[in-house]
């Protein structure tokens, strides 16, 4: 299968997976809302993810376009910044964390590393299907426990949406830039150690 998308795919040193090569983080969206069929293949996706204890501390709160007071709810959670461009997305989400053990009702330290195992799963599964996510950081926690009634014990990590990708030309120049821009990562030189700190694991790229 070829995935299709308009920005480069990532310069990889080896080949990998073409869904991770292609996958990115758009902000133009069509209005288009995934079926009930395919976000719940997204949803599995993460369900099966690994975690601590299987205690699967995921939650999701998922609004869309079609119910447009919970997805304008949603949306008053978002900074300014991220609301400008995440308004035009067709449904938007929370990741919600659970924060103990559900064994032993101790802290769970992991919680955030299960997380985002799921979400790198549902992204993927999205991807698979012609589907890009976008995550966010930029939200209000507060409003999120308000707005849909978050318990104590749960911690509202990330906002996404789902979509597919749009036409950059709708968004503000600033973003349209951002939206065309070589995808840029750190070396692998930078970030995988063997022996001490800052000493490379693999040998400087020969050309
Ligand atoms: C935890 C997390 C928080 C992020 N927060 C925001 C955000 O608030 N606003 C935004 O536009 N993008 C946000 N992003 C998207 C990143 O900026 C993006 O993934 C990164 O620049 C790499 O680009 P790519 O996903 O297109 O490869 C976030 C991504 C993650 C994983």
């Amino acid at each position: 299968m070829t995935l299709k998308t308009r920005r480069e795919p990532a310069r990889t040193r080896q080949p990998v997976m073409e869904l991770i090569a292609k996958r990115w983080s758009p902000k133009a969206f069509r209005p288009e809302i995934p079926k009930e069929a395919e976000l719940i293949s997204m949803f599995e996706a993460a369900r099966w993810a690994p975690s601590c204890f299987n205690n699967q501390p995921w939650r999701y709160l998922v609004t869309t376009r079609e119910d447009p007071e919970a997805f304008s709810g949603a949306l008053a959670c978002l900074t300014e910044k991220n609301a400008s461009w995440a308004q035009n997305a067709p449904l938007l989400a929370f990741q919600v964390m659970g924060e103990t053990f559900e064994y032993n009702g101790k802290p769970n330290p992991w919680s955030g590393f299960d997380c985002g195992l799921a979400m790198s799963q549902l992204i993927l599964q999205a991807e698979s299907m012609g589907w890009s996510v976008h995550v966010m950081a930029g939200f209000s926690r507060d409003k999120v426990r308000e707005t849909f009634g978050v318990p104590e014990g749960f911690k509202p990590l990330v906002a996404f949406v789902i979509g597919k990708e749009g036409d950059p030309d709708t968004l503000p120049p600033h973003f349209r830039e951002e939206e065309t821009a070589p995808r840029e990562r750190k070396e692998l030189g930078e970030t995988v150690f063997s022996r001490e700190w800052d000493r490379a694991f693999f040998q400087e790229r020969p050309d």
